[in-house]
């Protein structure tokens, strides 16, 4: 259901939220370009919903975003902040908004920081969030902000990997990031040709079923076996060295960790996130509020917040099976 509100917008604060991602950037340069063609003003919030309760607010002109749709991380900074998470800090935070002339917030983060633009927007700041996360766990759309930048990042990290695994004919369990999701795991397996992938979703624990797999492996004359192993399941060391113990092929493990929330965007997440910038720029100049943009069917859309967060994202099977079957 769309909240609208009659009330004009005449300045409109950034902010990024949670764990940062490839692609931010590209997301406040074109909410402040985007806000100052519409003849609006930009406050930035420094270190996401702690920065606003701190009152790290600048103002934002478009030379303040030059050279930095190429960077990674987010030039606003971004934290994670306790106090927002109660109804007293959610108030103040609003009342700083108002203090600054703030009217209109675009929060880029993951469904957490979702839940602080909810407050926000409770109390009376139009408020709309940007899927900010390399994890592309937010069920409303099939893009997030990072995760093209991160899965490419740790491609080519794999590829690394299985070059020296291949000389030594070892194997190697790879660990990728994405929390409770297995979309980073699940794209490097498919990317990679990885022999085993193994994803929180559907993973059954049952370790012996990897282990056979190598062995057949290493008997059809393969000399690597990659098993890419996502952060959800995590263990790998342990998991290597029991897979040593009982193969007798020595096994390695490798945890990639905060290389895949840096460097340099890629094109999509450079394109993407500048559209998504734009467009809640433009939703917030319709009077909505409370909404969430994602990307579905081809097309740049907004839900509501609560709507969006009761939507639930699973692995397409059809997918996880070619990603199996492709690895013999
Ligand atoms: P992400 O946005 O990447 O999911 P977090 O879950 O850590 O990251 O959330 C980022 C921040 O959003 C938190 O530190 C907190 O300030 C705010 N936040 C999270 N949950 C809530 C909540 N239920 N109510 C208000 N604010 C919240
Ligand atoms: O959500 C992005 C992510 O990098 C996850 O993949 C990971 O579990 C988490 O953030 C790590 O967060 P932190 O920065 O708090 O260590």
């Amino acid at each position: 259901m769309a909240e609208e509100t009659n009330k004009e917008i005449k300045t409109i604060g950034v902010l990024t939220s949670g764990g940062d991602a490839p692609g931010m950037n590209a997301a406040i340069r074109a909410v402040v370009r985007m806000a100052i063609a519409r003849g609006l003003k930009v406050k930035g919030i420094k270190k996401g919903y702690q920065g606003l309760l701190n009152e790290e607010i600048i103002d934002m002109g478009t030379k303040d975003v030059s050279d930095i749709i190429q960077r990674g991380g987010t030039v606003l900074g971004t934290a994670r902040s306790m106090e927002f998470k109660t109804p007293e800090g959610q108030k103040k935070g609003a009342e700083i908004c108002k203090k600054h002339g703030i009217d209109g917030m675009v929060v880029i983060g993951g469904d957490g920081s979702y839940r602080g633009a909810q407050a926000l927007s409770r109390n009376g700041i139009n408020t709309i969030g940007l899927p900010g996360t390399i994890d592309l766990d937010i069920a409303c759309t099939e893009y997030t902000i990072g995760f093209d930048t991160a899965v490419n990042t740790a491609m080519q990290a794999i590829d690394k990997v299985k070059d020296t695994s291949a000389s030594h004919e070892r194997c190697s369990v790879i660990e990728v990031m994405g929390r409770n999701a297995g979309y980073i795991a699940l794209w490097c397996g498919i990317a990679n040709g990885a022999e085993d992938i193994l994803i929180p979703e559907k993973y059954d624990f049952n370790e012996q079923n990897i282990i056979n797999n190598i062995i057949a492996n290493r008997r059809r004359g393969k000399t690597h076996h990659i098993v890419i192993n996502a952060e959800g399941i995590g263990h790998s060391v342990s998991m290597a060295r029991r897979i040593e113990a009982a193969t007798g092929i020595e096994t390695r493990a490798t945890i990639l960790g905060y290389m895949q929330r840096g460097g340099q965007p890629t094109a999509k997440d450079r394109y993407y996130a500048s559209i998504m910038g734009a467009y809640a720029v433009d939703i917030l100049l319709q009077g909505k509020t409370n909404r969430v943009v994602g990307f579905s069917k081809g097309e740049f859309v907004d839900y509501d917040i609560e709507e969006a967060l009761n939507m639930v994202k699973g692995i397409n099977e059809y997918q996880f099976e070619v990603a199996h079957l492709l690895s013999y």
